[in-house]
């Protein structure tokens, strides 16, 4: 871990550097003994035929036919898709391959990508996926078919699902099943307080078909975090002893990003799986770091800027204990990261996203929880790319740039950050 002094404004929080991967091997491994196990355990959550991902990598011909392809998407760490940089606080499930295992991907190209012996392959070590027990799934109410944009690939669209407990419980534990895996990019889930059900249901009225369109994904202000999914990541349970509230006569909200840039749609019926406990010993909540100033109007991406950069830092009220955290941007985002500033000007990074996808959004558990004092403030930094290179495709044409605002539709920078309080 090399952490960098920030010598100007810019970035204005130090940032990590990852280290390159540095391995390299003379010899040839073959498909069979190395390449297929390494695809197994760390491509084949999507890349099989009816995966997400555009080509299947999981047979031989297919993955010696884009051996160089896949190479380079290891070394350049395009791929596993895992946006946050190795050189933060660590994280839970970290799919980054080491340096020896992208120097076997390499060889293997640089030497033709043969077959070998079927009788070398050794099956990679099952993984822990999914919950150790389930107590609770709720499925959509309706199948609902994406319906992307004319000239665009992505849908993203909110559907309320019904809570059906009558007492008090925790959420502990998080599994998403995607109805149409091919189709389902990522899933978030929040709950919507009794009070607020009626607002949902009369949005969810308004607009036609199952659910609604939420193209920014996350409802701020309304809502309760519970967590959020990609394929291959797995399901999360919490720490011992915590949990996420829900009050009998909440209602869940998921958000579903469909991605089908195939073209093909079929109708989806995603489930959440739940583990569930009556008492816990630490309620979770979210604390959210971004500026008041910024939804009052002070928050401004000038059109054609290929750097603006918002900042904010601020006391959270207390001493806390830090689970997890994510961030949130949208299209235009850049870069981003947050962190604990100290009382002493230090500071210490928590998330750095050296190059933001907004297709590629995890919410994200620390494999060890970071103790927050009551002096330490917790800092967020957004940088955007307001440029023609960097817009939306809306009905097949590239947006052109224009100033944008803080608005659903337009942009944010807010990290949700997982605590439970110390006492
Ligand atoms: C979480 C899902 C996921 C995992 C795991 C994953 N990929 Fe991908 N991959 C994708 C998606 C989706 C794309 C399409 C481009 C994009 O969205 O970034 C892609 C694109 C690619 C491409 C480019 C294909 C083309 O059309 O040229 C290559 C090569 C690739 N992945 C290799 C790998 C390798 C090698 C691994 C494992 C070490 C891996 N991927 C793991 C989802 C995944």
């Amino acid at each position: 871990m090399i952490l960098l002094l920030a010598a100007c404004a810019d970035p204005l929080y130090p940032v990590c550097e990852e280290e390159p991967p540095v391995g390299t091997r003379a010899d040839t491994p073959t498909w069979h003994a190395e390449v297929r196990a390494l695809v197994e355990a760390n491509c084949a959550a999507c890349h099989t035929a009816l995966g997400l991902a555009p080509v299947p990598l999981d047979d031989y011909a297919s993955a010696a036919a884009y051996a160089g392809a896949m190479a380079t998407a290891v070394a350049t760490r395009a791929m596993p898709p895992w946006p946050p940089a190795d050189c933060c606080t660590p994280l839970q499930h970290s799919p980054s391959l080491s340096p020896e295992e992208i120097a076997t991907f390499q060889a293997w190209a640089a030497g033709g990508a043969p077959e070998g012996d079927p009788a070398d392959y050794v099956a990679p070590a099952a993984q822990e996926d999914g919950l150790s027990h389930v107590d609770l799934s709720i499925v959509m109410a309706e199948p609902y078919t994406p319906a992307p944009p004319d000239g665009t690939s992505d849908d993203t669209r909110c559907f309320l699902l019904d809570w059906p407990e009558t007492e008090p419980r925790y959420v502990t534990g998080l599994g998403v099943r995607p109805g149409v895996a091919s189709q389902v990019h990522h899933a978030l889930l929040l709950t919507v307080a009794p009070v607020n059900v009626p607002l949902f249901e009369a949005t969810d009225a308004l607009a036609p078909g199952p659910g609604w369109s939420c193209p920014g994904g996350v409802v701020l202000g309304a809502t309760g975090w519970i967590g959020g999914w990609s394929p291959g990541w797995t399901a999360r349970e919490l720490p011992e002893g915590t949990g996420q509230f829900v009050e009998p006569g909440s209602k869940l909200l998921l958000t579903v990003h469909y991605s089908t840039p195939e073209g093909d749609v079929a109708p989806d019926a995603t489930t959440v799986d739940l583990q569930l406990a009556d008492e816990v010993d630490h309620t979770l909540t979210a604390l959210p770091v971004y500026d008041p100033a910024w939804l009052l109007g002070d928050f401004s991406i000038p059109a054609g800027e290929p750097d603006v950069v918002e900042t904010y830092h601020g006391y959270f009220g207390g001493a806390w204990m830090l689970l997890g955290v994510n961030l949130h941007m949208h299209e235009r985002g850049k870069s981003g990261n947050v962190g604990i500033l100290h009382a002493d000007g230090t500071s210490e990074c928590l998330l750095q996203i050296d190059d933001w996808d907004h297709g590629w959004q995890g919410d994200y558990l620390f494999e060890t929880p970071v103790r927050l004092a009551w002096d330490d403030q917790l800092y967020v930094e957004c940088h955007w790319d307001n440029t023609e290179g960097n817009q939306r495709l809306v009905d097949g044409v590239r947006e052109a740039p224009r100033d944008l605002v803080w608005a659903e539709d337009e942009e944010m920078c807010v990290a949700f950050v997982t605590v439970i309080s110390p006492l």
